[in-house]
């Protein structure tokens, strides 16, 4: 199945859709294109937001948008966050209750640019101290501003995941990185990180189309069944 971990749905909620029609549109192509689920992860920025305060405006964009909503035409759709990292985020008791629907994971953006000196480790010794486990968003641009041995450190596939944007592999500059990722499952999954109908459209499609042209067959298998595990995870709280 394929499933789109990182999305910007939620009306008025971010920086993504700005009204709840043109959330119903990207529900309606993220369907057209084959997704037959999705998780809403609007920022969650902890210098701005608080945990409650997050929590009710993501009820409210939520509540809004269900108004609207027709599960013939749309995917189904979980609720979760997109966490930015700062120094010592780990050790919030809030940081915990950012998960992905029912899942243990959560999703991470670390900063751009560099990595901040100390994040891989707080991170490592995060997972190694709890159940939680992280996906960082993303992955790709960071290829441009960390070592790619920094990148795979930090990403080992079990406890620390990372996810491909889908536009990734719509790009001739930057698809070779993205199919790395892939290939040596740096990366277990994709996702769209959508934000609007413009310049920021569901693209899952073609980004699957370019991955069945230039990743292996078992890669590809992989994703599909990482994708199916963790949805199955979002909505039941399994795969711990
Ligand atoms: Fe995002």
């Amino acid at each position: 199945m394929l499933f789109d971990i990182h999305t910007h749905i939620l009306p008025r909620m971010d920086d993504g859709a700005g009204s709840s029609a043109e959330s119903c549109e990207m529900l309606r192509t993220l369907k057209q294109q084959g997704v037959d689920a999705v998780i809403a992860t609007p920022h969650f920025r902890g210098h701005k937001d608080t945990l409650h305060g997050f929590f009710a405006r993501r009820e409210a964009s939520y509540a809004q948008l269900m108004k609207y909503y027709d599960r013939e035409v749309m995917p189904e759709i979980y609720l979760g966050a997109e966490v930015r990292y700062f120094k010592g985020i780990t050790e919030s008791p809030d940081f915990l209750k950012l998960a992905l629907g029912e899942s243990p994971y959560i999703l991470l953006e670390p900063p751009y640019g560099v990595f901040p000196d100390g994040m891989v480790a707080e991170l490592k010794n995060f997972v190694n101290a709890v159940d939680e486990k992280l996906i960082i968003a993303h992955v790709d641009r960071y290829l441009s501003t960390n070592p790619w041995e920094t990148v795979c450190a930090l990403c080992d596939g079990e406890k620390i995941r990372g996810q491909v944007n889908a536009e990734a592999f719509l790009r001739f500059i930057g698809r070779k990185n993205a199919v790395a990722l892939l290939e040596n499952h740096v990366c277990s999954y994709l996702a769209d990180d959508t934000h609007n109908m413009q310049k920021r459209k569901p693209m899952m499609a073609p980004a699957m189309k370019q991955i069945g042209k230039h990743c292996r067959q078992d890669t590809i298998e992989q994703l599909i069944r990482n994708h199916t595990e963790l949805y199955h995870a979002v909505k039941k709280g399994a795969l711990r």
